[in-house]
């Protein structure tokens, strides 16, 4: 059974227990992070730190735990449950004030609700999934205004993965006015001869930890990067096409609404890219 912490607590995941009134419960008022664990450590912990702290500035909440509490939580949990390969799931809501109010509650008098657990995943690195690539269709993008706050509102991306799965594909692509956005829980790349084009950053994505040091690795590596708009019929005249995510870390495309990329396998720079990044974070992991 995994040990988890909530508020202040390590707990047996069956004995955590959070009150009906939680407004990430009734309102999805909280946020979260995923950081992946390689080799016991924790990959680009900062950058999920400071996105952390940057959504709840966003929404008016304060952080209760400064960076070394929750690297030490992070840590901590990491080493109770043993896990070599996988990631820790955190969330921090605005708590639970004791009634339904759409109105915030006073944060003096309703502490945040802190949750983190871990989810084991042996063989993270060298997942056979990335030696196949994704097949991806395209859905609209129907989310609110604000998705570089990593809310947990994940109905719409969960409907969106079923709607893949449904369709016999594996993930979706969301579509704005033409331009694909992002996958439901990635960032989103084609690769046109040796360009990367993936959108450029604004409220309308998530900024990816991932994807910074991605973009990063690929530029250093000489390759040539272009942040912009991209169509869904741009993306299936591709060479190749992927995603990131600190679940995923560089995943390749094969498939865009039945449209297969070259050959249908993956290409050379999503691979590649993938490699790097193993190697590159792993090197800075803590
Ligand atoms: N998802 N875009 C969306 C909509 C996401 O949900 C995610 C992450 C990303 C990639 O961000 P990062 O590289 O920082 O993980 C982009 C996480 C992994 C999840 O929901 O499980």
């Amino acid at each position: 059974m995994r040990t988890v912490y909530l508020n202040g607590e390590y707990l047996p995941e069956t004995e955590a227990r959070v009150s009906i009134f939680d407004r990430g419960f009734l309102m999805a008022d909280g946020v979260y992070e995923v950081t992946s664990v390689l080799d016991g450590k924790l990959i680009d912990f900062d950058g999920h730190a400071a996105r952390l702290q940057r959504s709840l500035g966003e929404l008016d909440m304060t952080n209760p735990l400064t960076r070394d509490e929750l690297l030490a939580i992070h840590r901590e949990l990491v080493s109770r449950n043993g896990i070599d390969e996988g990631m820790i799931y955190l969330q921090i809501t605005r708590g639970a004030p004791g009634d339904r109010d759409f109105v915030f509650p006073d944060p003096d008098e309703t502490k945040p609700t802190v949750v983190l657990f871990t989810q084991n995943k042996p063989g993270l690195a060298n997942n056979p999934v990335a030696k196949q690539g994704l097949k991806i269709i395209s859905v609209n993008d129907i989310r609110w205004g604000r998705r570089d706050i990593k809310t947990v509102q994940l109905l719409y991306p969960s409907m969106g993965k079923m709607m893949a799965r449904k369709a016999g594909a594996d993930d979706a692509w969301m579509v704005e006015d033409g331009y694909v956005t992002e996958g439901t829980s990635n960032n989103a790349y084609i690769v046109k001869g040796n360009k990367i084009i993936t959108r450029a950053l604004s409220n309308n994505i998530l900024h990816g930890i991932t994807r910074a040091a991605v973009l990063r690795f690929a530029r250093e590596a000489q390759m040539d990067v272009e942040e912009r708009n991209f169509t869904i019929e741009e993306a299936r005249d591709a060479d190749e096409a992927f995603v990131t995510s600190a679940s995923a870390f560089v995943m390749p495309v094969v498939e865009i609404d039945g449209t297969k990329l070259g050959d249908g396998t993956p290409g050379k720079v999503a691979p590649r890219l993938r490699e790097i990044y193993l190697d590159e974070s792993l090197k800075t992991a803590i």
